[in-house]
């Protein structure tokens, strides 16, 4: 097993993109940290009610928390696999925890696309709570409107996607997590794709710089 990180801003397209390769690429498994938390959310696990809170704020959850979630999903992926890593690592202190976990990192990917495009993106977001599928009403709408195309479950808005949060949501990427391009820039293993050239293109030159 080997791991690819996603970095990018909110909405910049991690989880569209991750969700598009690993439904076509047998060995390719797509590991969401926002989505293990609102799953842990959703069924009010002990994680789940102290993450709550800080999702909804738009604000990081505390390192441990996320960190023992991740760790798990790593010690039960095995063999001919490529993890595409997506929320993971968000700060230096969570990229060196995943570093003493152990699993080779094999490159981290920014898709990278302008601040000024997020709100857009992410008003006109819509997510399959069942199948956790995403949509966008302009860019990517589901073939009935508001209904997944994957599984027929009632798309849904998430709770930290109001306009208010999104923008909580970018100052910390940028005081937090934007920090991890250059690190890992110096470790010889970033590479960079253009987040603006619609869906299929971007999902391809991801497959290839990766
Ligand atoms: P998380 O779920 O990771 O949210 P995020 O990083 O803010 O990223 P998003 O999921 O909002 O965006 P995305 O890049 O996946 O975009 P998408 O593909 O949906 O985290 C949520 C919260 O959980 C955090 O705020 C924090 O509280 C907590 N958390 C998670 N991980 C954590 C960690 N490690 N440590 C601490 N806390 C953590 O695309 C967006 C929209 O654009 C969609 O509508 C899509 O259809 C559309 N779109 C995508 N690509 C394109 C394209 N190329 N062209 C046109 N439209 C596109
Ligand atoms: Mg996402």
């Amino acid at each position: 097993m080997n791991i690819v990180i996603l970095l990018g801003a909110p909405g910049s397209g991690k989880g569209t993109v991750a969700g598009k390769l690993a439904s076509e690429n047998a060995n390719l498994k797509h590991v969401s940290s926002g989505d293990l938390l609102r799953g842990a959310v959703a069924k009010g696990t002990e994680a789940g009610k102290q993450a709550k809170e800080f999702m909804e704020a738009g604000k990081l959850v505390p390192d441990s928390l996320i960190a023992t979630m991740i760790k798990d999903v790593v010690a039960e992926t095995t063999g001919d696999v490529t993890m595409l890593l997506d929320g993971f690592p968000r700060n230096l202190a969570q990229a060196e925890i995943l570093a003493e976990m152990g699993a080779p990192v094999k490159s981290a990917v920014l898709i990278d696309v302008p601040d000024d495009i997020i709100q857009d993106r992410i008003a006109g977001r819509r997510t399959c709570p069942k199948c956790k599928a995403g949509y966008h009403v302009k860019n990517l709408p589901p073939k009935v409107e508001g209904i997944c195309d994957v599984c027929g479950e009632k798309l849904v808005i998430r709770k930290d996607d109001n306009p208010d949060t999104v923008k909580d949501r970018l100052v910390v990427y940028h005081q937090q997590t934007e920090p991890l391009i250059a690190y890992y820039k110096g470790k010889g293993l970033l590479k960079t794709v253009d987040g603006m050239t619609g869906v299929d293109n971007v999902a391809a030159d991801f497959l290839k710089v990766m």
